[in-house]
């Protein structure tokens, strides 16, 4: 199987968004001239699986930004509503976690970026979540989509590194104990 790798931005009380998906406080957080790491981390990835909430939300940017094949997993939205912009480039599923990560696993995936909420909570339920690198932005807007939920069993972390940054930003490498 491949190993699933997280890189995410929380508020510093653990949103990942507004209740209503907005994410404002995120990029209007003015961090100009910092590099956290994102190219170098994607580069690193063979794909990325994201659930249907993120999904949705970047299809409200002008652009699509990934150059990774995408398989995004909705048990709702038709895989015949993706956009011909789209075609090539994301595949929606509905699958399972385990389903999603053998799927890669065909595709010759070694690394698989998670992204959203949920479903780094299902990835990391699963045991696919190798390592999580999670920038904390210096706000907290009270209530929203968190990163992390209820768990069946405590998920032990090994703490790889911590990095701070002029701009208030916060992040943490962290890999998941086995
Ligand atoms: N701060 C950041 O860096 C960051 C990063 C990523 C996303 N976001 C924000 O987070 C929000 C979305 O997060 P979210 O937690 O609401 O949603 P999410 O994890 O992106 O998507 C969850 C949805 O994916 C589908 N799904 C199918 N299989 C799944 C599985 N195995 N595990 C989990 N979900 C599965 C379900 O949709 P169906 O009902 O269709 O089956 C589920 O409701 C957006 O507002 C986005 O902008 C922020």
């Amino acid at each position: 199987m491949p190993t699933a790798h997280v890189f995410i931005a929380t508020s510093l009380d653990g949103f990942i968004a507004r209740k209503d998906g907005d994410i404002d406080w995120l990029t209007g957080f003015s961090a100009l001239g910092e590099d956290h790491g994102y190219d170098a981390h994607i580069a690193k990835m063979d794909g990325i699986i994201m659930g249907r909430g993120t999904y949705e939300k970047v299809l409200t940017f002008e652009q699509w930004y990934y150059e990774k094949p995408v398989l995004v997993l909705s048990r709702t939205l038709e895989p015949h509503s993706l956009p011909d912009r789209l075609k090539g480039k994301v595949e929606i599923i509905s699958a399972s976690a385990e389903e999603a990560m053998a799927l890669a696993a065909e595709r010759g995936w070694n690394r698989v970026y998670a992204d959203g909420g949920k479903l780094i909570q299902s990835f990391l339920a699963a045991g696919f979540v190798d390592d999580m690198i999670i920038s904390r932005i210096p706000v907290l807007i009270g209530s929203g989509i968190p990163l992390f939920g209820e768990t069946l069993a405590d998920i032990a972390l090994e703490h790889i590194e911590t990095r701070s940054f002029a701009s208030g930003l916060v992040q943490s490498h962290y890999r998941v104990r086995r």
